[in-house]
Formats: C-alpha cells, sequence, structure tokens
C-alpha cells in the first residue's frame, strides 16, 4: 500500500456512516481522507466534527482522488451495488454495510468487481467482532454445550420505519434492514448453509402503511433447516418502542449458551413496594460501539496486510439470498429451498 496511513472515505455520513468516520478517526493506521454525502449539509457538519479538510456531494468525484485507498460505503442499500461496482473500478478497497444490496445477482456483480480489480471486500457484519458473540462462538468450539442442534437470533428495533422502508419491493423489508445480522450469525455458528426457510410476518403496530403497502411487515418469524441437518430461528421486528432488543441463543445437546440482554448495564433499582427498575438497552450504537470498532481496525489490517477479511462478499450475498427466499416465503405462503440439501 502507497500511503502509510489507510485514506478512508467514507460515502453516506449518516448515522452508520458517522459511526465508522468516528472509529476509522480514531485508528492509529488509518485516516478519514474525506467525507461525501448527497446531503452537502450534513456532509459539512461532520467533517468539522472530525477535522476533515475534504468533502463529495458526488461519490464518483472522490473515486478519482489518489489520497483515498479505501471507501466505506453506508448510503441506503439500493445505491450500495453501483458505488461498489464504481469504486473497485477505481481501486479502492471496500468495505459495504449490510445488507450487501438488493439482490442475488447485484451481490455476484460486487464480488466480480473486485475480484477483477483486487481490491478487499469487507461486509459490515459487526457482530463477528462482539466480544460477547465471539466468546460464544468459542464455548461452541469447544464443545461445551455439545453438538448445535437450534441457533435462534432476534432483532427488535424501537423506531418507526422511513417511508421508502414501506414498500417491500424497494426495501427488501425488515428481514434485509433488521435480521441480515441474524442471517449472517445463523450461518456463522451453524457453519452451514441455509437448506430452506419458511416464514410468516404481518403488520402490526404502523397501522399508517395497512392501505398504500399491504405487503409491510413489522413482525416476522422465519425458521430454518440447514444442509448439515441443524435448526435455525430468527424473530425481527421494527418499531417495538421498548429498546433496541439483539439476542443470540444457542442450544446444543449438552447444554444451551446465551448472548445478550435486553436491560442495559447492571444496575437495578428496587424500591420500596418491591417493583425492580432497569433500563432496556436505547440503541444498536451504543450495544455494539466495540464491534464497529473493530470491524474497521480489522479492515484496515485487510487492507495493510493483504490478508482476507472476516466477513467477506460471499457471506453478504448469502445473507441477501436468505433474504429473497424469506420473502418469497412471507408471499406465497410455503416453504423455500435453497438449493442446500438437508442431511
Ligand atoms: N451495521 C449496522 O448495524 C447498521 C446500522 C445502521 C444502518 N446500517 C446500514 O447502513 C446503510 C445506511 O443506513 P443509515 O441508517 O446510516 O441511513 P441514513 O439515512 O442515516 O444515512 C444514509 C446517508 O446516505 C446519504 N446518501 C443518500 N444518497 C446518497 C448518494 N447518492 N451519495 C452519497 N450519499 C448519499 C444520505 O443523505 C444519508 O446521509 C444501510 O444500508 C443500512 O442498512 C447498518
Amino acid at each position: 500500500m502507497k500511503n502509510e496511513q489507510v485514506g478512508v472515505c467514507i460515502i453516506g455520513a449518516g448515522r452508520a456512516g458517522m459511526i465508522h468516520a468516528r472509529a476509522v478517526a480514531q485508528l492509529a493506521g488509518a485516516r478519514v481522507a474525506a467525507l461525501v454525502d448527497s446531503d452537502v449539509g450534513l456532509c459539512r457538519e461532520g467533517c468539522r466534527e472530525l477535522g476533515v479538510g475534504l468533502s463529495y456531494g458526488d461519490y464518483r468525484e472522490a473515486l478519482e482522488d489518489a489520497g483515498i485507498d479505501a471507501v466505506i460505503v453506508a448510503t441506503p442499500t439500493r445505491l450500495h451495488h453501483d458505488i461498489v461496482v464504481s469504486a473497485a473500478r477505481a481501486g479502492k478497497h471496500i468495505l459495504c454495510e449490510k445488507p450487501m444490496a438488493m439482490s442475488v445477482v447485484q451481490c455476484a456483480e460486487m464480488i466480480r468487481a473486485a475480484e477483477e480489480n483486487r481490491v478487499k471486500l469487507q461486509i459490515g457484519f459487526m457482530r463477528r467482532f462482539d466480544r460477547g458473540f465471539q466468546q460464544a462462538k468459542e464455548v461452541v468450539q469447544q464443545g461445551d454445550i455439545g453438538e448445535v442442534v437450534l441457533v435462534k437470533s432476534l432483532t427488535r428495533g424501537p423506531s418507526l420505519p422511513k417511508r421508502w422502508q414501506y414498500d417491500v419491493g424497494v426495501s427488501n423489508g425488515p428481514l434485509a434492514e433488521v435480521n441480515s445480522h441474524d442471517i449472517d450469525t445463523l450461518r456463522w455458528f451453524t457453519e452451514s448453509e441455509f437448506a430452506h426457510v419458511y416464514a410468516i410476518a404481518g403488520n402490526y403496530r404502523c397501522p399508517e402503511a395497512r392501505a398504500e403497502f399491504p405487503d409491510f411487515y413489522d413482525n416476522v418469524s422465519l425458521v430454518a433447516s440447514f444442509a448439515n441437518g441443524m435448526q435455525g430461528f430468527i424473530d425481527g421486528a421494527v418499531s417495538v418502542k421498548y429498546g433496541y432488543d439483539a439476542r443470540l441463543e444457542v442450544l446444543g445437546t449438552e447444554g444451551i449458551l446465551f448472548v445478550g440482554q435486553l436491560a442495559d448495564g447492571s444496575v437495578a433499582v428496587c424500591r420500596r413496594g418491591g417493583e425492580i427498575v432497569q433500563s432496556a438497552v436505547a440503541s444498536w450504537r451504543d450495544l455494539f460501539a466495540q464491534a464497529y470498532m473493530a470491524e474497521d481496525e480489522a479492515f484496515m489490517a485487510c487492507v495493510r496486510d493483504d490478508t482476507e477479511p472476516v466477513a467477506t462478499g460471499y457471506d453478504g450475498m448469502m445473507a441477501v439470498k436468505v433474504v429473497e427466499a424469506g420473502n418469497q416465503a412471507i408471499q406465497e405462503g410455503r416453504p423455500v429451498y435453497l438449493n442446500y440439501e438437508a442431511r
């Protein structure tokens, strides 16, 4: 690599983009070379906060900048494909936020562009860098709970979907935006591929979307079998209002393990009358702060040391494949098989 520090350009300076920008700004081996956002005011605000001198309204201009070695793509998902393919052709290494893209076909094109141009392509599955999840993986590998039987993962978010997210044809629904992480976690812990999925979904909390977007769901349950015979279950929800909820359970032949809890921290208050009060986790930003930092650090290490990313384009593509199958199962009311024979 020509530059001593990896020069990183963040494309999309919104919620996820600024988490990456703040993380990169703290890494010794990297520097934030530029921010890109079509919202020029937002971009300037981000630059001011981090003392970054360069900003662009159009990512194509940034890709011509020789001082940029790598990009982190954190725009809305529908733009990931075009930006990643252009970045690869410009010779920039890429960390692309999840969901990788809108379809398996797009993912395959992104992988091909990265391979042909010999750049790294990492996907933003930051739970793979979370200390709790990593510790759980070690426990499973050591055989402490025997053979894995069932992996259950849930993610529920507090906020109301943005208007474009109501259109499942445009957003791929909560299975994509919310549950991509759970899908990747199931592949990671089963070390296998989804063989078949069945899913049910409904809109329970967003009545304002019912007439215009009858396909929109704010609650989904997905059950799966894996090629190696293991079982999986994913539970997803948006607009739950009570907090941010991300938990994992792995059931084995000799025991069980749990990762995560709804309560934030270890303080519980019990007053006269006996009621115990604890706060719920408020945001993914707080819950996974360590994981985002470790994810960006690992990406820089791949670029500098020319090693393979932990979460690859293939992992991103397989998650999108399960999203497509899950949405098909919901729409057609039947199990969907993914060409991986269950044992
Ligand atoms: N890994 C995670 O846990 C995690 C968390 C949140 C979001 N995400 C993903 O990150 C992506 C962004 O989500 P978000 O919540 O940060 O959205 P956001 O709306 O907060 O930010 C997106 C930003 O992209 C900008 N943008 C739109 N079009 C653009 C263009 N053509 N060029 C440059 N910038 C453009 C918008 O102005 C906005 O500032 C999504 O794919 C989302 O699924 C991942």
